[in-house]
């Protein structure tokens, strides 16, 4: 039934563009409902995005409206077929929005052959319409296009180059996320064409070596994604724009110098492609760079060559270089003050953490995983005030875990597992809050590209009015942690949920602090393969938020605390192979669901969970990371410290040798003797 109170509601939506604003409420209409709208025929804009509307699209959905220009749809709950036909007589419609977000509604994607609507489109957003096959063809007549968007589909057939050919107009195309296959041919001169986003495909071919004189105004140029673009990009990508993504491709080359001689670069995403050589092969000039992803290539030389070939860098906000072949030492990067991020893990890197190794407060995440990196860990990190995450797994460190480190109160993940560290642990750490102040969402900030304010543009109005934001890039930051015996991955949101500490497989000794308890936001702790005795605080029942608690392979005794029956997150918890006495707890709660597993190799400690089982071989998570074995090489070991630590070895025990001889006068005369004899008898067995 139509309701007229409904229809004057939406009537009061129709306002000009520039006063277009959302309404927030919600109505839910019966199928036939949107016919009341065919009442209006002198609409020009409709826009009943983000409400719950629902009914079929299929039904003569706007029939009557011949004067509406613009029409959104988005974000509601439509559903049924929509087909263009519909709007065949529609001349003055110049913007369709059907983009979606929970619609259910699908996009026809098959005209009659020739079929030319009245209209010509300036904007068509179809993401997430499951539009499949071939692009609709009708758009082949569509000559005023400056913003399309048919991301997240299931195109499939070849790329519509003609698309970039027939509108000379179009400033933003985006492909993303759907089928696309063929070869990307040589863009024509297009000065219009200021973001073409069409990473997700299966492209191949190779990118034309004058892209940056054809498409100059380019501002987002996002080719990432499994293309199998290969080698000759390049020579003139210069000015490909301040977003180049090279995402996933299979470029295999050295980083051509013209790329990195690009004016205004902010964001350079080279990841996971196979470049290999230096980074850098000369002094490049990247002013203004803000963000750097490397990360999966085969790049070799040392980081210092890479900060000193390159001038500019002290503004990186984001440097990845994780997974490729750096070696050497780690230089000093305290000049990037405003660096946020910095992964640096498994390269090959070795020596002692400079103690100057960084100065930035703003640094949030510190990835120096999987390395050969010995030493202890410079008092200096405690200059870290904002650092969240900090990861130093895989790594030779030793020495006692500093006091300083908590000094870090925003930590929320610190992962030390697989190193030597010795002593205890450290009972400040009950004062790191582990995920207890979550002032601002670092995480998941936005960081303007600089888009807009200079050119006014039809695509920074469907930033301004669309909401459509893909000219802003998005910092995303994501980093493996163990918990609940699994590696996952935790990045955007999720990092800002997750906290926990690992100190898996070092030589730590003396009780666990009672303050440990004090982490009640914590949601993972690992103590497992150390040597830790006494018994489990009664205090770890305060741990309420904990869902994975790894005690095995320690020399705790004494008994499980009752209290840690209450801990109703916890998923995990494993106290194998201590000397735990006394019984299981009551399987109440969490505990019903933990088996001998979780107990075995405790010999006083009994329960009816336990049956007696010993013989199981388990595979030590000790062992190296895959990285570190298969990449090290006897002779990357570092011969001055070998041989500084050899000479002084040998040279205290002839001291301690003379010093014994010199003290006792009964081993001095035996050592006489013996040298002695040992005179004669080789005189005899020479003679
Ligand atoms: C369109 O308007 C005509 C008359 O103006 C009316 O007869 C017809 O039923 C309307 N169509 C729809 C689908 O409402
Ligand atoms: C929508 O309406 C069409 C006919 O107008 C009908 O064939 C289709 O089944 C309907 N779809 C849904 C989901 O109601
Ligand atoms: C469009 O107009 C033509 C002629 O004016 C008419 O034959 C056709 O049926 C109309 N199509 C639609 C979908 O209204
Ligand atoms: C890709 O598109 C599909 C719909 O076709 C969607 O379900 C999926 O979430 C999209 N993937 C990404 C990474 O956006
Ligand atoms: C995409 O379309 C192809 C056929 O064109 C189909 O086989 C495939 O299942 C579709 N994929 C999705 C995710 O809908
Ligand atoms: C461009 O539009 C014309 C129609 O005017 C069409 O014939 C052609 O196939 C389209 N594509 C290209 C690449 O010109
Ligand atoms: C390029 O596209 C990919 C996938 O669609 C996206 O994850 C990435 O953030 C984009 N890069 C930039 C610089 O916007
Ligand atoms: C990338 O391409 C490879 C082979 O070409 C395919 O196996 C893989 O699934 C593709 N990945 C994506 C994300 O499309
Ligand atoms: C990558 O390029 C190499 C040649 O450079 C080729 O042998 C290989 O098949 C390509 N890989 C893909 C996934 O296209
Ligand atoms: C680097 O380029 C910027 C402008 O892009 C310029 O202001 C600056 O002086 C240059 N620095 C060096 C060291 O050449
Ligand atoms: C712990 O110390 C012992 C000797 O004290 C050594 O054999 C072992 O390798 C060390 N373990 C680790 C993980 O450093
Ligand atoms: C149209 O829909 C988008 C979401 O797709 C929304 O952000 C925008 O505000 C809507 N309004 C206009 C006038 O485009």
């Amino acid at each position: 039934m139509i309701s007229n109170k409904t229809c004057l509601i939406l009537f009061f939506r129709f306002l000009p563009i520039e006063q277009a604003s959302r309404v927030g409420s919600s109505f839910q209409l019966l199928p036939r409902d949107l016919s009341c709208l065919n009442d209006f025929t002198s609409l020009k804009l409709l826009d009943l995005s983000y409400n719950i509307f629902s009914g079929n699209v299929s039904s003569p959905l706007l029939f009557n409206l011949t004067s509406l220009e613009h029409i959104n749809l988005s974000y509601n709950q439509f559903e049924g077929s929509f087909s263009f036909n519909s709007f065949a007589n529609h001349s003055k419609r110049q913007v369709v929005i059907l983009g979606s977000g929970s619609n259910k509604f699908e996009v026809k994607t098959k005209y009659p052959v020739g079929w030319v609507p009245l209209f010509q489109l300036k904007g068509l957003v179809l993401s997430n319409c499951k539009l499949t096959g071939d692009l609709p063809s009708f758009l082949q007549y569509q000559f005023r296009l400056m913003g399309v968007n048919l991301a997240h589909n299931n195109l499939t057939g070849s790329f519509p180059n003609w698309l970039l050919e027939n509108n000379t107009r179009l400033e933003s195309l985006f492909l993303m996320n759907n089928s696309l296959m063929g070869q990307l041919l040589p863009l024509g001169p297009n000065t219009h064409i200021s973001s073409l986003d069409i990473s997700g495909n299966q492209l191949d071919g190779q990118l034309q070596e004058n892209v940056a004189h054809m498409i100059p105004n380019i501002r987002n140029l996002n080719l990432s994604n499994n293309m199998s673009l290969v080698d000759r990009v390049g020579e003139h990508v210069e000015n490909a724009g301040p977003q180049l993504d090279l995402f996933a491709n299979n470029f295999s080359r050295e980083v051509p110098k013209q790329l990195l001689a690009a004016k205004d670069l902010e964001i350079l995403k080279l990841s996971n492609n196979k470049f290999h050589g230096e980074i850098f092969s000369t002094d490049f000039n990247l002013t203004g760079l803000g963000y750097l992803y490397l990360d999966n290539n085969q790049f070799k030389g040392t980081l210092s060559t890479v900060i000193s070939r390159a001038s500019g860098l002290q503004v990186l906000d984001f440097l990845d270089i994780s997974q490729n072949t750096l070696s050497g030492s780690l230089p000093s990067l305290k000049s990037m003050k405003y660096l946020e991020h910095l992964h640096l893990q498994g390269n090959m890197f070795t020596r002692l953490i400079p103690r100057d190794f960084l100065n930035s407060s703003n640094l949030l995440t510190l990835d120096i995983r999987d390395h050969r990196l010995f030493g202890s860990i410079p008092n200096s990190i405690s200059a870290l005030l904002k650092l969240r995450i900090l990861l130093l797994r895989g790594n030779l460190l030793s020495g006692f875990i500093p006091n300083h480190l908590c000094y870090l109160i925003e930590i929320s993940l610190m992962d030390l597992s697989n190193n030597s560290f010795l002593g205890p642990i450290p009972r400040c750490f009950g004062h790191i809050p582990f995920g207890e102040m979550k002032k601002e969402d670092v995480f998941r900030r936005f960081r303007d590209s600089g888009y807009g304010g200079s050119r006014p543009t039809y695509a920074s109005y469907l930033v301004k009015y669309w909401g459509y934001s893909n000219f802003v890039y998005k910092q995303k930051d994501e980093v493996e942690f163990v918990t609940k015996n699994r590696r996952d991955s935790y990045g955007g949101g999720l990092l800002d949920f997750m906290s926990g500490l690992d100190l898996l497989c070092n030589n730590l000794t003396g009780e666990i602090p009672y303050e440990l308890g004090m982490l009640s936001w914590i949601h993972a702790l690992n103590l497992s393969h150390n040597q830790l005795k006494g018994s489990i605080p009664k205090s770890f029942s305060n741990l309420s938020q904990i869902e994975s608690l790894d005690l095995s392979y320690n020399k705790l005794g004494g008994e499980i605390p009752i209290e840690l029956v209450g801990l109703n997150f916890l998923e995990v918890f494993n106290v194998a192979y201590n000397n735990i006495s006394g019984r299981v707890p009551d399987t109440k709660a969490q505990f019903v669901t933990f088996d001998e597993n979780n107990y075995e190799g405790n010999p006083f400690f009994c329960g009816a969970q336990l049956k007696k089982k010993c013989n199981t071989s388990i595979k030590s998570p000790c062992t190296p990371s895959q990285s570190f074995e298969s990449e090290a090489k006897w002779y990357d070991i570092n011969f001055v410290v070998f041989f500084a630590s050899f000479t002084t070895s040998y040279i205290m025990i002839l001291l301690g040798f003379a010093t014994i001889l010199y003290i006792n006068p009964h081993w001095r005369q035996r050592w006489f003797n013996f040298i002695e004899e040992c005179i004669y008898s080789c005189y005899y067995f020479f003679f």
